[in-house]
């Protein structure tokens, strides 16, 4: 869904500022500029959510600049959650290329759909709504997700409501949750950066 290229390729400069929407071009570009070998893993899982994602998007892999597109590998241990979150500007569709994998989205209407799905089978997100994938398997799990831009976004939910910088105040997450400030408290220090 990003804006349509208006010349064959614009590697980003990262080094510039990105005064446009999206980066400037480099003026001198070679192969390299084309090639990206960071989607291979293995990454290592060993963290809260058991999950680990390597993205190759325009700041990974400047080449994507204006081209409209980036990709991610996903890396799961047993029972690993990619916990809720949403992307703003990307409609996902991911692929599980290992393992057993719960993968939902839930409408604006608050329905989940969602499926159990194996290696070599497909899914997609909606651009802007909420999705989560959990490994079922008692193996490693893996996706390949690719998204309709350069730089798609990622609003991580949990970190979003208790971990932001500076936090949102106890008065509004207990209200919105209906519950008090212990329980707020407690989530805030789990997601604390
Ligand atoms: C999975 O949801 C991803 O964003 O790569
Ligand atoms: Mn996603």
């Amino acid at each position: 869904s990003d804006s349509d290229p208006l010349q064959d390729f614009c590697v980003g400069d990262l080094k510039a500022s990105p005064s446009i929407n999206g980066f400037p071009c480099k003026s001198s570009v070679s192969a390299s500029d084309f090639f990206f070998s960071g989607l291979g893993g293995p990454l290592n899982t060993s963290n809260a959510n058991g999950v680990s994602v390597a993205p190759a998007n325009v700041l990974t892999f400047p080449g994507l600049n204006t081209l409209g597109l980036s990709m991610n590998n996903v890396e799961f241990a047993p029972g690993g959650v990619n916990p809720p979150h949403s992307h703003p500007r990307a409609t996902e569709a991911g692929i599980v290329i290992e393992g057993s994998v719960f993968v939902g989205f839930l409408t604006t209407n608050n329905t989940l759909f969602s499926k159990v799905i194996q290696a070599g089978e497909m899914f997609v997100v909606p651009r802007g709504l909420v999705h989560f994938q959990w490994n079922v398997g008692k193996v490693k799990a893996r996706l390949i997700t690719s998204f309709n831009s350069q730089l798609p976004g990622s609003a991580v939910l949990p970190s979003t409501l208790f971990g932001s910088n500076p936090t949102i105040p106890n008065a509004v997450l207990t209200k919105t949750f209906r519950t008090d400030d212990v329980t707020v408290n407690k989530l805030k220090s789990k997601f604390a950066v």
